[in-house]
């Protein structure tokens, strides 16, 4: 007993800096439920709201496998499988902030899907863990699903914020398409006019317009998730659409199956060969780019598209954008963002629609096996989304991105830092 005593005294004043933190900063403890695995983030900000680094880096962060969805039957399971989480992202925060420091829980696509009540029944008893077993500053609107316009408002302020644009006229933000498995996020600031003009939405539809204030700046942001319009989602839209047979996207020679959200769907090249002008009708068939559009303006499936403006004109692609540019060799490995225009996923399309499935790991070094059948496919989705979908000319630069330079270092722009900008400014 005295020797614990005695450590924890030698603790609380030989640990560097824990008694000499300010009080004015912030920390803010966010966590990540996807459909693989839950993450947690802690990330640290002066009174300007300024990433403090925490440790190395500017965030601390810290994961585990599985994610909440695989407890579907044993919500306390579930909860308590965020135990190990929660108590080391506590350590990180100074004890006398702990009171202070926001607590938040958004959880993604997996828990989306789960049938039934089951996901309300793990978020209780997520919320009912918190409550008990936290001493940071727990509200039960803070543990919830997040929606797709969260997700892409969330990605907004991210890259905003990193970018130093925050707080500045919305005419200096830069618009954000995220190109995600399941849906694909579009969310850009817009004018005041524009936010006037927005159509109305029915009933329990996400209306397209949020009013967000940041960093003490009110935005209006235009932000809608096209779901089922990501990159895995749209593949398996794209081989519904030709019906097991021959698929003009298809990597020539290849035949095999693929799968998304349990649905088997045969995969084959057709017998005259792969063909990227084919492949791009069939795809602006699979965007329904005609679908009737009762707004003034509609990106495609008949959805608004936001109107343009100053805070779409510069445009940041993240995700699958990045991933398959590396893969087809549009940009460098390592970079950690690379400007470029949306033609040159159209000229990589052009060869990886004349590959066979046999050469197209030496044409494309660094492609995953798992894409090989499907680069023409993604490429061409990519360019049309791009072009034919948010209407970018194809000549236009845009700007594929991973991670920012921070002061010096590289930080992912993911939801949880736009999440926890976005809350401590509301707190404040
Ligand atoms: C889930 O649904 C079941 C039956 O439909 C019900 O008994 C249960 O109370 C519900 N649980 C929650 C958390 O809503
Ligand atoms: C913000 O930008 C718009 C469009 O560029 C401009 O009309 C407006 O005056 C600017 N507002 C401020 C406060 O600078
Ligand atoms: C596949 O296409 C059929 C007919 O067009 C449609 O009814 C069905 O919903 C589609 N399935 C998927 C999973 O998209
Ligand atoms: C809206 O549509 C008109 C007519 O098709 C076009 O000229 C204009 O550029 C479009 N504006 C936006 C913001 O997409």
């Amino acid at each position: 007993m005295l020797k614990q005593i005695i450590s924890y005294f030698l603790l609380y004043f030989l640990l560097p800096n824990s008694p000499s933190i300010p009080d004015n900063d912030n920390y803010a403890v966010i966590f990540d439920a996807g459909s693989t695995g839950s993450r947690v983030h802690v990330f640290s900000f002066d009174k300007n709201l300024d990433l403090l680094p925490v440790g190395q880096d500017y965030e601390f962060l810290l994961a585990i496998k599985p994610g909440l969805s695989s407890y579907a039957n044993d919500p306390n399971a579930a909860a308590q499988s965020l135990e190990p989480l929660l108590k080391k992202a506590e350590a990180v925060v100074p004890k006398e902030l702990h009171a202070v420091t926001p607590l938040r829980l958004g959880a993604t696509a997996g828990l989306r899907q789960l049938p039934g009540n089951a996901s309300e029944a793990i978020l209780d008893a997520v919320r009912d863990f918190f409550k008990h077993e936290s001493s940071l500053n727990y509200r039960a609107e803070w543990v919830s699903v997040l929606q797709g316009t969260d997700e892409g408002v969330y990605e907004w302020v991210a890259i905003n914020y990193l970018l130093g644009s925050l707080g500045k006229n919305y005419s200096s933000t830069v618009g954000v398409v995220d190109l995600g498995g399941g849906s694909v996020q579009l969310a850009y600031a817009i004018s005041d006019e524009s936010a006037a003009n927005a159509p109305e939405v029915s009933d329990g539809v996400e209306s397209y317009v949020t009013d967000r204030v940041v960093m003490g700046t009110k935005y209006h942001l235009y932000s809608h998730s096209y779901l089922n319009y990501g990159l895995r989602a749209a593949r398996a839209q794209n081989l519904n659409l030709s019906r097991g047979n021959g698929n003009p996207c298809v990597t020539n020679g290849y035949q095999g199956t693929y799968q998304y959200n349990g649905v088997v769907y045969k995969v084959s090249s057709p017998a005259s060969g792969t063909s990227m002008r084919r492949c791009r009708a069939l795809t602006r068939k699979t965007l329904r780019i005609e679908a009737p559009c009762s707004h003034r303006n509609c990106s495609f499936n008949g959805v608004w598209n936001g109107g343009g403006g100053d805070g779409f004109n510069n445009l940041y692609v993240t995700s699958f954008f990045y991933d398959t540019a590396v893969e087809s060799g549009i940009i460098e490995a390592n970079a950690a963002s690379a400007k470029v225009r949306p033609i040159a996923y159209r000229d990589a399309a052009k060869r990886a629609c004349q590959a066979t499935i046999d050469n197209i790991r030496s044409t494309f070094p660094l492609i995953d096996g798992r894409d090989a059948p499907f680069l023409c496919m993604d490429l061409v989705y990519q360019f049309t989304l791009l072009v034919d979908g948010f209407g970018i000319d194809p000549l236009q630069e845009i700007r594929v991105l991973k991670q920012v330079d921070y002061k010096g270092s590289l930080v992912e722009a993911a939801w949880p830092l736009g999440c926890a900008v976005e809350l401590l400014s509301s707190l404040k």
